[in-house]
Parts: C-alpha cells; sequence; structure tokens
C-alpha cells in the first residue's frame, strides 16, 4: 500500500518518477525506461508539454492523421484528426473521396452565442430580487468594461444579462444568464472572468439595497460558470445528391438510399442506437477537435446535451428522399476557438490550422460539422450494406500484428493473406502461428 504525499507538485520530474516507480510499479524493472522514451529531445518543447499541466512526467503519443479531398463550400480541404481508432481516418478519406464526385459538402453558421450564469440563492420577494436586478443591470455591465475592452473593439462581447426565476425548479433559485460573442476565441476564460465580475458587482451592490434590508432576504451568489451547453452556437453540414447517383454496382441507389435513411430514422427513435450511432459522429468531430487543440470534452458535453434536448437523446444527423434526391445532414452546437488556448501553443495544433488554411472559428466549427458528418456517413454506408467489421478488421489488423510482435516478413506475409480472407483476431492468430510452425 503507497503512502500518501504531501508536496508532491514540488518534486522535480526526476523525483516524482522515482516516487511513482517506488510505490506504484515496483515490479515493473522497464516502467523508467517507458516514460522516459516519450521525452521530447527538444528542450524547449518538452517544457512546453510539461507546463500545459502539473506534474508532467512524459508525454502521451497520439497519432496526427490526414483525411484528404473534403470539398466544402467549393473549396479544397485535407482534415487533420488526432485519434486511435484504427479505421476513422480511412473512413472520413473514403466519404470525403464519396462526396467529392457529388458536390461535396454545403455548411451554414446559424449562430454564434455563448451563455453563461451566476447561479444566485433568494428567498425573498422575487419581486424585490426583480426590481434590483432592473436597477443595476446598467452597473453590472459597466462592471466588466475593462475585461471586454478588447472584446468589444473587435465587435464581441457580452450581449445580455437577463434575470432568470428558476424558483419553480428549485427553492430559492434565479440565475443571471448572460450571453455573449467571443468570436474567434472559444471564450471560456473571457466568459469566466465576466461572470466572477458580475456576480462580485451584483453581490455588493445588493448590500445595501433598501429592499433587501428591510425584508432580511439578501441574494447570495453561488457560484459562476459558462455553460457548455450552447444550442445558440449552432452549425449545419450537408450533403446531397440524386439516388441514383448512390448506387455502386453491388447496390441500387434507392435500395441504398432507403435502408440508408431507415438506418436514420432508428437512430433518431431508439436511444440504444442514437449513442453508438453519435458516437461515431464524435469519432470524426473529437479528432478534428484535438487536432485544432480545442476542448473536446466541452464540445462532446455539448453536444450530447443537444441531443436529449427533446427529453429523448437523438441521433444527431437527418437524412431525407424527396423528388429522387438523396439528402444527410447535420445540425450541431460547437463552440470552437482558432485563437487562445493551445491553439498557438502547440506545434503540431499551429500546424493543423495551417494545413486548414488558417480558419477562423467560424470556419472551423464547418469543417468540424462536416467531419462528424462524414463520419457518419461512412459508418452508416457500411452497416448498411457490408458491415463495419470488414473495414475494421482491416484497418486493425496491424495492430493485432504488432500485438503478436510479428516480423517484417510475417507482416508482409500476413497482410497479403488476408487481402483476400476475412480478417478476425483467431484467424490472424492461427495465420501468425503456422506461419511461425514453418519457419
Ligand atoms: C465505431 O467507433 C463507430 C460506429 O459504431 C458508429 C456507428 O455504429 O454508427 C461504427
Amino acid at each position: 500500500m503507497a503512502n500518501p504525499v504531501t508536496g508532491f507538485s514540488k518534486k522535480t520530474k526526476e523525483e516524482k518518477i522515482q516516487w511513482l516507480v517506488e510505490n506504484y510499479l515496483p515490479n515493473n524493472p522497464t516502467a523508467i525506461s517507458t516514460l522516459k522514451q516519450y521525452w521530447n529531445s527538444d528542450r524547449k518543447i518538452q517544457k512546453l508539454h510539461d507546463d500545459f499541466i502539473e506534474n508532467t512526467i512524459t508525454n502521451y503519443l497520439l497519432p496526427f492523421g490526414i483525411a484528404p479531398n473534403f470539398l466544402i463550400n467549393e473549396q479544397l480541404y485535407t482534415l487533420p484528426m488526432v485519434i486511435e481508432e484504427s479505421s476513422v481516418v480511412a473512413a472520413a478519406s473514403n466519404a470525403a473521396k464519396f462526396w467529392l464526385k457529388r458536390g461535396g459538402f454545403k455548411t451554414e453558421v446559424i449562430s454564434t452565442q455563448k451563455n453563461g450564469q451566476v447561479h444566485i440563492n433568494f428567498f425573498g420577494n422575487s419581486q424585490d430580487i426583480t426590481t434590483f436586478f432592473s436597477e443595476v443591470k446598467p452597473q453590472l455591465i459597466e462592471s466588466i468594461d475593462a475585461i471586454q475592452k478588447n472584446m468589444r473593439n473587435r465587435g464581441g462581447g457580452l450581449i445580455d444579462i437577463e434575470l432568470i426565476n428558476s424558483t419553480a425548479k428549485l427553492d430559492g433559485y434565479y440565475q443571471l444568464h448572460c450571453t455573449f460573442e467571443t468570436l474567434d476565441a472559444m471564450g471560456a476564460n473571457f466568459i469566466n472572468s465576466c461572470l466572477e465580475t458580475i456576480a462580485k458587482t451584483f453581490e455588493l451592490l445588493a448590500k445595501g439595497h433598501v429592499a433587501f434590508e428591510q425584508s432580511n432576504f439578501r441574494p447570495e451568489v453561488v457560484m459562476s460558470i459558462l455553460s457548455n451547453f450552447v444550442p445558440e452556437c449552432l452549425v449545419r453540414a450537408e450533403v446531397s445528391c440524386p439516388v441514383s447517383e448512390l448506387s455502386n454496382g453491388k447496390i441500387d441507389g434507392a435500395t441504398f438510399a432507403n435502408k440508408f435513411v431507415r438506418a436514420v430514422q432508428i437512430a433518431q427513435m431508439e436511444p440504444r442506437r442514437a449513442v453508438t450511432h453519435n458516437k461515431g459522429i464524435m469519432n470524426g468531430i473529437d479528432a478534428v477537435i484535438l487536432a485544432t487543440g480545442n476542448d473536446f470534452r466541452a464540445v462532446e458535453a455539448g453536444v450530447h446535451a443537444y441531443a436529449s434536448q427533446t427529453g429523448n437523446y437523438t441521433s444527431l444527423t437527418q437524412a431525407s428522399i424527396e423528388d429522387d434526391v438523396f439528402r444527410f445532414w447535420i445540425e450541431i452546437p460547437l463552440a470552437l476557438g482558432t485563437v487562445g488556448g493551445l491553439t498557438s501553443l502547440h506545434p503540431m495544433t499551429k500546424l493543423a490550422f495551417e494545413l486548414l488554411q488558417k480558419p477562423n472559428a467560424k470556419q472551423l466549427m464547418q469543417i468540424v460539422a462536416v467531419a462528424g458528418l462524414a463520419q457518419n456517413f461512412a459508418a452508416l454506408r457500411s452497416l448498411v450494406t457490408v458491415g463495419i467489421q470488414k473495414g475494421h478488421m482491416k484497418m486493425h489488423l496491424m495492430n493485432i500484428l504488432n500485438q503478436l510482435n510479428t516480423s517484417a516478413e510475417e507482416q508482409e506475409k500476413t497482410t497479403s493473406h488476408f487481402k483476400n480472407n476475412e480478417v478476425s483476431h483467431s484467424a490472424v492468430v492461427s495465420f501468425v502461428e503456422e506461419l511461425r510452425k514453418l519457419e
């Protein structure tokens, strides 16, 4: 049993590793070298990574892949994707290639408002807090003048503050619901700084307010924080083509389109399917978000809340066939940034932005929405035709071969054999065993 440790963050990296190995990895003789093999030999780069978080002891590598041929609003993009799942980049590339010949992706930003709340307790007369709020609203806005000066100059900033009476949901619960335009910044720090200042000003002004003094009920701030639920920061991406253009020789266009639309309808009404359907969408979305240094947890939380807005968890995509035209689209909330945070710090993120031709936040929203739609298209296309495992296992083959510590020669023989044979874990193991018997 390891002992609790004090002052851990003050220890050097070597001391932290020593402590870790002594306490938790005593039977692993290669632990230290495993950790150190991922240290970057460039001290500046390593220092950058050390400083991202507390207690960095090494780096964790993930593949950075690219998916070319994305035609988005008549412009060609190559998407950077950071992901560990074997088939995701291949699926994205396939979908991009498919739609390249059919007009590409059309996208549109619907809205870009973000929001945050000051959460308040008030158990007095609701008229008192309503009157107080309308009196002090200009001062609340004024209190963030300094914080929003630059953002205002660029055309963004606080849009409005509303007092929301939520006492029907929770006794004594009110909110100052604040809406913001944060332009190219994801805006978390900006919004939180604004909210905390508004909250302080609100409490300060409430102290001398007559109605509160007389009733002995004064509002109290519980907390102030942005919301990752951003249904007013919406983007839409769509593909469409005549149904006849969907045929691929093995399946005719109408059969494919009908099955595809049915698959989407199933995800719309059956939450168990919707979760997996949306997970596939997030394969594409998260990969581009990670590559561009954005906050995938924020996006995940916001997207799934949006998918359950009606009270039933449902599909993020929709599909239709009208007048022999197949249409497939996604509408999702994405609060993204192209400035601030990791975007200008991480060398790979900087490169990702460069390869995307330096998009602004609105353009990035559109690119990311396309990544989600493309991923979902690829998954459903496989699911309603050949099944998902064929492509998955083909891409997973190298992982199995690496697990089995195969040599280059064994890998070549095995991949060549499985070009025309179905890949399964056991089939690959047996094939490699047979090869080794012959060696
Ligand atoms: C796997 O990562 C994603 C899929 O399960 C998505 C789907 O079922 O639509 C293939």
